[in-house]
C-alpha cells in the first residue's frame, strides 16, 4: 500500500481492484502520469477517464453544479458500481474529460481502493486495466496477462465481486441517461430518482464519447458467436462436423462435447456476470476457430450482460 501511494504521486501507474474490473490508476491531477495511461492500454486520447475518489464528499473537487439527482445516488449506491457524468470543475485535466466540458466520477467498492484512495488523498483515474478493446481483467493475473511490465505494481485484491463494468449515468443533460448499463440497473435508479432514467447507448460518432460504445468492445481474438439456447446442438454439431474447434459458453454442455472446451455458464445474471471474463479469457486461450456463447435471457436482469456480450461478438 505504501509502494502504491509513493507510485502515484511519483507519477506512475498502479493497477488497482475494484469491485467491478480492475482498473489502471493514475494520480488524476497530473498530466504526465495520466498520459502513462493511455500509452500503456494504446488508448486514444480523446477516451475519457473515470475518476476514483474516496467518498462523495470529494465530489466537489472534480465537478461543479451538482443537482440533487447526484446526492441522491451517491447516497443509495456509493459505494458502488456506478459512474456519474457531472459537469467538470474548471482545472481538471483534459486527458481526463477527453476535452469534454464534463467529468466521470465515482466511488469503487472495494476495501483495498478504498485504502488506497484514502491514503493518496487525491482522485485516481483508472479505465479498465486491459488493451484498448479487449476483455476487462477481474483477476490481478488477467492485468499482467494484458498488461506485463507496462504497469510497476498490481494491487492484488483477489476475484472482482461485481465481474463487469460500472453503471454510467449521465447527469449533465437535465435528464438521467444511462450511458453504459451496468449491473444497478436503469429501473434502481429511476426509483431512486423517482425520475425516468433513458437508456442510450450513443454510437462511437456522438458526444460525449463512450468507449463502451463502440460497437466491437470487450472482445476475444477468437471470432464469437451468439447462439440462441435451442439452435445450441444443431449448431455445435454442424461447426464439429465441418472440423471446426469449437469452444462453448453455455448452462448445460453438448453431448459429447470436449469438458476442456467448455465453460459452464451461470443461469443467474450476477453470478453469470462474475464469471464472464474469465470465461471468454479461458476460451480465448485455447485457440479455437470459433468461441459460440448461448444467449442468455432477455428479461431485465441481463440487459448490461447482453450489453458486453453483443459488443464482444461483434466483428470489426
Ligand atoms: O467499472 C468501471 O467503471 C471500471 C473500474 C476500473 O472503475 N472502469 C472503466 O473505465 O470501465 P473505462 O475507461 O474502461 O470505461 C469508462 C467509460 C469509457 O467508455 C469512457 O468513455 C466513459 O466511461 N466516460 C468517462 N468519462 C466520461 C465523460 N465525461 N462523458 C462520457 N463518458 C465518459
Ligand atoms: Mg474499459
Amino acid at each position: 500500500m505504501e509502494r502504491a501511494v509513493s507510485l502515484l504521486r511519483a507519477g506512475e501507474l498502479v493497477a488497482i481492484p475494484t469491485e467491478t474490473v480492475y482498473g489502471l490508476g493514475a494520480d488524476a491531477s497530473n498530466p504526465v502520469a495520466l498520459a502513462k495511461i493511455f500509452a500503456a492500454k494504446g488508448r486514444p486520447a480523446d477516451h475519457p477517464l473515470i475518476v476514483h475518489i474516496a467518498d462523495a464528499s470529494q465530489l466537489d473537487e472534480w465537478a461543479i453544479d451538482i443537482p440533487q439527482a447526484a446526492r441522491k445516488l451517491t447516497q443509495a449506491f456509493w459505494p458502488g458500481p456506478l459512474t456519474l457524468i457531472l459537469k467538470r470543475r474548471p482545472g481538471v485535466p483534459d486527458l481526463v474529460t477527453g476535452g469534454q466540458e464534463t467529468v466521470g466520477v465515482r466511488v469503487p467498492d472495494h476495501p483495498l481502493a478504498l485504502q488506497l484512495l484514502k491514503a493518496f488523498g487525491g482522485g485516481i483515474a483508472a479505465p479498465s486495466a486491459n488493451r484498448f478493446g479487449h476483455i476487462s481483467p477481474t483477476t490481478a493475473q488477467h492485468v499482467r496477462d494484458e498488461l506485463g511490465d507496462a504497469v510497476e505494481l498490481v494491487l492484488d485484491g483477489g476475484p472482482c465481486a461485481v465481474g463487469i463494468e460500472s453503471t454510467i449515468v449521465d447527469l449533465s443533460r437535465g435528464t438521467p441517461v444511462v450511458l453504459r448499463p451496468g449491473m444497478i440497473s436503469a429501473a434502481e435508479i429511476s426509483r431512486v430518482l423517482e425520475a425516468q432514467a433513458t437508456l442510450d447507448q450513443a454510437d462511437s460518432t456522438s458526444t460525449p464519447r463512450v468507449s463502451g460504445s463502440l460497437e466491437s468492445h470487450y472482445a476475444p481474438s477468437t471470432p464469437m458467436r451468439l447462439v440462441l439456447a435451442r439452435d445450441l446442438d444443431d449448431e455445435v454439431s454442424r461447426l464439429l462436423a465441418a472440423g471446426q474447434r469449437v469452444a462453448l459458453l453455455s448452462a448445460t454442455s453438448s453431448p459429447g462435447f470436449p469438458p476442456r472446451q467448455w465453460r459452464q455458464a451461470a443461469v443467474d445474471a450476477r453470478p453469470y456476470a462474475h464469471d464472464l471474463y474469465a470465461h471468454l479469457r479461458y476460451l480465448d486461450s485455447l485457440g479455437a476457430d470459433i468461441i459460440l456463447v448461448e444467449l442468455p435471457p432477455l428479461d431485465a436482469p441481463w440487459t448490461a450482460i447482453h450489453d458486453r456480450l453483443s459488443r464482444a461478438a461483434h466483428q470489426a
